[in-house]
């Protein structure tokens, strides 16, 4: 079976149409907690002392990015969706220069290799809306771009949880109230992972169900995504000079993911 391309991926309503859902959804952690200990993760091994860059990719709402800016970084977010786009101007004030609109990896392009980013974050399992190929792409020009000391910070699924179909992930059924009074209700996953033959890549179905003025709305969309281990990134970093990987314990603050960080070499 072929593997999906990400512009298949996009299909994820929840990345589009239904954007404004999954910004309200997906605000389920403490950013700053969550970006603070990112911080300190950096200056465990650097100690640049001048004002911090860093790049969120499929930054989405770039919850992280505000919270990282709002910590005195000077902050970046990419993304290809231009609805994601518009949530991150009108919630955090992102102007263009600062959330910039691309597809991954491909566009990582046109960053300027001279203006490296000492904090890179891949959050919230989006590593796995690559492929094999397009994230050994991706982890190749990231390490382009990384200070030396810098850190990737790449939030994985945590494999004990895939098991019996997300029976364990707390955050699987969530219902919230819009800004606007309506009520929704997300599975994610609704149902069985349908799982490739020949790749970790699953199928999850997504449902939604949104109840404004006594009217309810279904929406039924997909997840298409590739589940990566620390294992797979260390063999696809293994003829990387520039990266080395770590895996922190960070049970206490990221309850739903596995953390895996990948530093710049030549530290400071
Ligand atoms: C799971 S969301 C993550 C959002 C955010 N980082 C968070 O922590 O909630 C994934 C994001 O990746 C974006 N995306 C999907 N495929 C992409 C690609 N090939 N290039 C760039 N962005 C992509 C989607 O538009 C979506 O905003």
């Amino acid at each position: 079976m072929m593997n999906l391309s990400p512009q298949i991926v996009m299909n994820n309503l929840l990345y589009s149409e239904l954007a404004d859902i999954y910004t309200a959804i997906a605000e389920d952690r403490d950013f700053k907690k969550e970006c603070q200990y990112i911080i300190e993760l950096y200056h465990e091994k650097a100690h640049h002392t001048q004002c911090l860059r860093s790049l969120e990719l499929f930054a989405g709402p770039a919850y992280h990015s505000a919270c990282l800016a709002s910590e005195g970084l000077e902050s970046y977010a990419f993304d290809s969706s231009s609805a994601m786009k518009s949530i991150a101007k009108s919630r955090y004030g992102f102007t263009d220069e600062h959330y910039i609109l691309g597809y991954l990896p491909e566009d990582l392009r046109q960053f300027d290799p001279s203006k490296k980013f000492h904090i890179m974050l891949i959050m919230r399992y989006s590593l796995g809306l690559l492929n094999y190929e397009q994230v050994e792409q991706l982890l190749f020009k990231a390490a382009e771009l990384i200070a030396p000391g810098g850190i990737i910070v790449i939030e994985l699924h945590k494999i004990p949880l895939l098991i019996n179909h997300f029976e364990k992930l707390d955050i699987k059924t969530r219902e919230i109230v819009l800004d606007n009074g309506s009520k929704v209700n997300c599975r994610w996953p609704a149902g069985k992972i349908i799982w490739e033959e020949e790749s970790w890549q699953v199928k999850m179905p997504i449902k939604i169900d949104v109840m404004e003025n006594n009217k309810s709305i279904s929406y039924d969309t997909t997840s298409i995504e590739t589940i990566f281990t620390a294992s797979d990134l260390r063999r696809i970093i293994r003829t990387n000079p520039l990266l080395s990987l770590f895996v922190p314990d960070t049970e206490q603050i990221f309850t739903q993911s596995k953390l895996l960080v990948l530093r710049g070499q030549n530290d400071f």
